[in-house]
């Protein structure tokens, strides 16, 4: 791993949350080829780890806005697990640390709120939020539109949440408005906009499908990691 990418990941490592190391650089690499066309959109932020990711990125590229929605209250998950949550004091220290605080504008709503105001043309979107299917479901309907023809929609979770797999399963890898759709390791789903996709697009949309599926298998069978590994390595090596 590169120098740069070792010294944000020191960095995102102390922030609680769960993005991999790999899905933060998948990340990365997205925001830093944002030309400026639109901006960047995270639904989603909690403490700040992929928030850091895409600012870091897009620094390194051309500096284009990062807006983090979320309401800092968790989701329901969250709820259940900690009770009343509030992390903004904690997104914004971190964000502070990491020194990005300069292009990252956070919006503390929920994101069909902020989608009624929100009127910039969006060339990267980051959907994590709410992992419901019908919630991750009007995240894209809401969103989808604002996005700029050849923008990147990408999805968190899209491995062991049934809202988010489901999901780009049917209006991703399935779709004729996305082409170089890619699964990146661990569970981030994406692809870009375009308004109709050709032939070819539609078959490496179903390539991706099966191999995505293929990786599924010993992940849903509880297999040990190792198992999970090869198939990740295996998946990577042939996208
Ligand atoms: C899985 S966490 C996000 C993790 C974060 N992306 C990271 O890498 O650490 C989900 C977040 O989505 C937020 N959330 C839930 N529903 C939302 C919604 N409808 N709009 C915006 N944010 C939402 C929650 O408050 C929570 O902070």
């Amino acid at each position: 791993m590169r120098k740069e990418l070792k010294e944000i990941q020191q960095l995102v490592d102390k922030v609680h949350g769960w993005l991999s190391p790999h899905e933060g650089i998948t990340l990365y690499n997205l925001a830093k080829n944002c030309t400026g066309k639109g901006v960047v959109v995270e639904i989603g932020s909690w403490q700040g780890k992929s928030t850091i990711w895409l600012a870091k990125g897009s620094k390194k590229g051309n500096n284009v806005k990062i807006y983090a929605i979320d309401p800092h209250t968790g989701s329901s998950e969250h709820k259940e697990a900690y009770g009343k949550v509030w992390t903004f004091n904690n997104f914004k220290k971190n964000i502070n640390k990491a020194n990005v605080e300069d292009i990252v504008v956070p919006i503390l709503k929920y994101s069909d709120k902020a989608a009624k105001t929100f009127n910039k043309p969006v060339e990267l979107i980051f959907i994590d939020g709410s992992h419901e299917y019908d919630l991750v479901k009007l995240d894209f309907e809401l969103w989808f539109p604002k996005v700029i023809d050849g923008g990147i929609i990408a999805f968190h979770d899209t491995v062991g949440w049934e809202g988010p797999k489901r999901l780009v399963k049917e209006i991703i890898l399935k779709s004729r408005n996305f082409k170089s759709v890619k699964f990146a390791d661990y569970s981030i789903t994406y692809g870009r906009k375009v308004k109709k996709n050709s032939v070819f697009d539609r078959i490496r949309g179903r390539y991706v499908l099966i191999l995505k599926n293929l990786y599924e298998i010993p992940y849903n069978l509880n297999l040990p990691k190792p198992f999970i590994y090869f198939m990740k390595v295996v998946v990577r090596s042939l996208q």
